[in-house]
């Protein structure tokens, strides 16, 4: 039997965080060992929003490091950055024009990105096409997402629908793969909120490479309610609730067996253990990302991926040049 092909990314706009990696990276590692992997740093993505040069640089960086860090093996996955390989600015922008307007007006995240805000770029709007251009240039078939990229993949699958019925069968359909806990790590001082790199309050979030003492802080300040019990209940106790999927992930335990440990201890105990298992998960992150960054290696690691993802993505694009009727460069 075939592999199944996976594809997923994480944009370099911030530090990532706990719910970046239990909702996306934890998975993409879990995955690589049964299927043909592509994990990409969307550094076009990230410019939809100004970045500083310096800081886009250091971030991409960064990700494509911790996506080894974390436990991707470069042999197995091909890891790189999604500008080494045109071909997606290129079929971005075919798929830009395959797009309703209507469709891009209901998509949340855009919503919730360019509310309040006085100038709102293109980009930002037509972000979708680019990210539906990502997963179809692969034959996609699993793309490994948290919660808040549904709307995407829903959006993605029906581009490729709209595409194969116009021009013929070109697109893999592809499924999304949301883990069933953890999908949606919210916010430390706001159980109703996703947990997000671009808040403005540090406190808010724990990234992959905070330092322990960090962790314990943000962890014993965080959110929880008027109550006592440990207790599962999302709709009541959505901040305990969090703690406890945030603890069930890093631990590998199941959330009843987390429920079960702490019946009759108040939220004191839980939250320090709650902050030891937190640190433990990060630790071997932490000095495998601090040994790969000290080697450089990932210069190499990015170019051999880059390789490996420019050969599929340019078949896919040669195709749908072929079949939207664009003239062959050599006749
Ligand atoms: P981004 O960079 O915002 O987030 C990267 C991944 O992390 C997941 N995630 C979360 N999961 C659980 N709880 C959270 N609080 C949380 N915050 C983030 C996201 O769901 C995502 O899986 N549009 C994408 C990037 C992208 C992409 C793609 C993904 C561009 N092209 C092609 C897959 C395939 C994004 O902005 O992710």
């Amino acid at each position: 039997m075939t592999k199944q092909r996976v594809l997923s990314g994480i944009q370099p706009s911030g530090k990532l965080t706990l719910g970046n990696y239990i909702g996306a990276m934890k998975n993409f590692v879990a995955l690589q060992h049964e299927h043909d992997c592509f994990f990409m740093v969307v550094d076009l993505h990230a410019i939809t929003v100004q970045q500083e040069p310096a800081a886009l640089r250091e971030q991409s960086e960064a990700v494509a490091t911790l996506y080894v860090a974390a436990g991707l093996d470069p042999a197995q996955a091909s890891i790189f950055m999604q500008s080494h390989v045109p071909a997606h600015a290129e079929l971005g922008w075919l798929m830009t024009t395959m797009t309703y307007i209507g469709e891009l007006e209901r998509m949340t995240q855009f919503k919730d990105k360019s509310e309040g805000k006085e100038a709102v770029g293109a980009g930002l709007f037509v972000y979708p096409s680019l990210m539906a251009a990502d997963i179809l240039l692969y034959n996609t078939n699993l793309v490994p997402v948290g919660d808040d990229q549904k709307q995407h993949l829903e959006l993605t699958r029906d581009l490729a629908g709209r595409f194969n019925h116009r021009y013929g069968d070109t697109f893999v359909i592809p499924e999304p793969f949301i883990p069933k806990v953890g999908a949606r790590i919210m916010s430390l001082d706001d159980g109703t909120k996703k947990m997000s790199k671009s808040s403005p309050n540090a406190g808010s979030f724990i990234t992959l490479l905070d330092a322990p003492e960090d962790i314990r802080k943000k962890i014993s300040r965080a959110k929880t309610d008027l109550g006592r019990e440990v207790i599962f209940d999302v709709q009541n106790k959505p901040e305990v609730s969090n703690l406890m999927t945030i603890f069930a992930q890093c631990s590998g335990q199941t959330l009843e067996q987390v429920q079960s440990a702490y019946e009759g201890q108040g939220y004191g105990t839980f939250k320090k253990d709650l902050a030891e298992v937190v640190v433990q998960a990060l630790e071997p992150m932490q000095s495998k990302y601090a040994d790969i960054k000290a080697s450089g290696e990932i210069t190499r690691i990015l170019r051999d991926g880059a390789e490996r993802a420019s050969a599929v993505a340019e078949v896919t694009l040669r195709n749908v040049k072929e079949a939207m009727g664009f003239l062959p460069r050599c006749l």
